[in-house]
């Protein structure tokens, strides 16, 4: 893999072309950062990072979706502050954006989620950090001093390794758990079989697994010792599709962290997930699931209906540009979960590519509140919207 070196500069350089004619220019687009990562990375990896399940639909719907709404703008308000600062649960964050779960990040660049963890601290956003992630938990968290962070829990079909990982995210400082419910068995992802890919195979997703005491104990050999037989392992406790709503029950008595469902699409899902959770997530897994599913924008419109604010919906599926998430915020959404995008500055430029794709989403939602006429997150709301018919 070779790399990008990104300088320390502003991202304001880009919009004001400083550095035209330097062969260097930043991307300008998630596309153009979409294409670098596809220069750099090995063909499978990266198709494990773009691809969808099936034959794409639901990857498609996902991006489709934003376009069946148009901004009808307003004008002469003095937009001259823009405030995108949040708060959520309780924290004030720089802008309604975190860092979607993704696994196995040392698949994009070897220091995966330590940099992307520092990046997302570094913009004042919250890190998701997955269940298969290449480092542990707590490796991330010593990467990101006070910075805000969620753990996000593949409920193992093993309750003691379940409990023991909640107890140490609460204890390494995360301050919410994100329960991913889509996920009860993988989905048919046909590039990666064609490929032969499996990087939880290979070892590189168990990180939070070979770190911890519950799961250690269930194996012959210390995974220093026998690694194949604990990625075994780790593959036998990953899906659990027996699980029910009084597995997030559970959950709640491991500890006092809010509790978010992540992979929520239908209605009466979360009018039932009132009764147990303090958020949810909006999501589809970025057309990585099921295929032919509801594009994960038109979810969120129906489900925002049923919440009525009573607790914070989250979005993620499809966001690849600021008006994204002024859509998403206008149908609903508290904030958004960026996912692909930043795994292609991270497999361009390590941490400072994360960096830039962040700001560069922040920027693109500034510029897009500015010419619809608010000046804080507050002010965007569906009187914004026109549907397409
Ligand atoms: C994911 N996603 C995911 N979700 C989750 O809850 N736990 C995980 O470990 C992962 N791993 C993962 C790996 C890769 C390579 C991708 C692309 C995605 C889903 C992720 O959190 C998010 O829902 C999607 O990325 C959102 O879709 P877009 O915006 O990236 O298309």
């Amino acid at each position: 893999m070779v790399f990008v070196k990104i300088e320390e500069q502003n991202i304001d350089a880009l919009y004001h072309q400083e550095e035209s004619g330097s062969g260097n220019r930043l991307p300008a687009s998630i596309r153009e950062w979409k294409q670098k990562a596809e220069n750099i990375l090995q063909k499978e990896a990266f198709e494990y990072i773009a691809r969808g399940s099936g034959e794409e639909a639901t990857l498609r719907s996902n991006r489709k979706a934003f376009n069946n709404w148009q901004i009808s703008h307003r004008v002469l308000r003095n937009v001259s502050n823009r405030e995108l600062s949040i708060s959520l649960f309780g924290k004030r964050i720089s802008s309604p954006l975190l860092l979607a779960p993704i696994g196995v990040q040392t698949i994009a660049h070897p220091e995966g989620e330590l940099a992307s963890a520092r990046a997302a601290a570094d913009m004042d956003i919250p890190f998701i950090t997955s269940t298969a992630a290449t480092y542990s938990m707590e490796e991330i968290a010593n990467e990101m001093g006070d910075s805000p962070r969620w753990f996000q829990l593949y409920n193992s079909n093993n309750d003691r390794v379940t409990e023991s990982m909640v107890k140490r995210a609460e204890a390494c400082g995360y301050s919410a758990i994100v329960v991913t419910v889509d996920t009860p068995v993988l989905g048919h992802r046909e590039f990666d079989l064609q490929n032969s890919y499996s990087p939880l195979k290979e070892g590189k997703g168990n990180g939070n697994y070979i770190s911890d005491p519950a799961f250690c104990e269930m194996l012959e050999k210390s995974p220093r010792k026998d690694m194949k037989a604990a990625i075994q392992k780790q593959m036998e406790l990953f899906e659990n599709p027996s699980l029910t709503w009084e597995d997030i029950e559970k959950i709640r008595k491991y500890s006092k962290l809010p509790i978010l469902l992540k992979g929520i699409v239908d209605p009466e899902d979360a009018k039932i997930a009132l009764n147990y959770v303090d958020g949810l997530i909006v999501s589809n897994h970025g057309g990585r699931q099921l295929d032919h599913g509801i594009a994960s924008l038109d979810a969120l419109e129906k489900i925002c209906q049923v919440i009525q604010g009573e607790i914070p919906v989250l979005f993620d599926s499809g966001i690849r540009r600021g008006t994204d998430v002024l859509k998403a915020i206008a149908l609903g959404a508290s904030a958004v979960l960026l996912g692909r995008p930043f795994m292609y500055g991270l497999a361009t430029g390590g941490e400072a590519g994360v960096k830039r794709v962040i700001q560069q989403i922040q920027k693109e939602l500034d510029v897009s509140m500015a010419l619809s006429g608010v000046r804080s997150i507050n002010e965007i709301d569906s009187s914004l919207l026109v549907r397409q018919r």
